[in-house]
């Protein structure tokens, strides 16, 4: 049974190893390290024996939630494990007085535009050359109050 939990120091290892199959361009571990001292509680790990998936989201000001990083072990998505992670995040945010979220995504990354669509997210924007030349990504929003517009 996959279990949604806290992260801790001793995950990192292997939610880099998540991380180095789910990205071409991955964070590296000290970043990831870096992540789990800023972001508080907001670094959850999914957890079937091991770490088989992951969500980093930060504070910004008062109201924003930023969801900085997520990924599902190859063998382990399209079972839900991703809805559940940002699910978890979401409510961390909500919890912290959060009004809304928000993320980037590549342009080209259809699963998780399909994801982040399913759960309420919206395009607000677009990053030229976010994740490098010619690597486009757009700025989703989520109002986590469940109100149509963003403050
Ligand atoms: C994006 C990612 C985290 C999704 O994780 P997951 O556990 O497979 O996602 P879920 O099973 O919770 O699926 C949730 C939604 O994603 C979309 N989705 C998932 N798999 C999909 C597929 N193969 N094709 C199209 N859409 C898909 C669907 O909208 C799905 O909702 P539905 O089940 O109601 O149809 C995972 O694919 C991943 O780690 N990708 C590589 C890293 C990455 O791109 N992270 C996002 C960076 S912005």
């Amino acid at each position: 049974m996959v279990i949604i939990d806290n992260a801790s120091l001793s995950d990192l290892e292997e939610v880099y190893e998540v991380e180095r199959r789910s990205f071409e361009d991955p964070y590296p571990l000290a970043l990831l390290k870096a992540y789990l001292f800023i972001s508080g509680n907001l670094f959850v790990v999914a957890r079937d024996g091991k770490v088989v998936g992951y969500a980093v989201g930060v504070m910004q000001g008062r109201w924003r939630g930023h969801v900085i990083s997520l990924a599902v072990e190859p063998e382990f998505r399209g079972a839900g494990l991703g809805k559940s992670l940002l699910g978890e995040l979401h409510r961390r945010f909500g919890r912290l007085g959060c009004t809304y979220s928000f993320l980037e995504v590549g342009v080209s990354n259809e699963i998780a535009l399909g994801l982040y669509r399913s759960l309420g997210y919206y395009v607000v924007g677009l990053k030229v050359g976010y994740y490098g030349r010619g690597k486009h990504a757009f700025i989703m929003v989520k109002d986590l109050k469940g109100r149509k517009g963003v403050e």
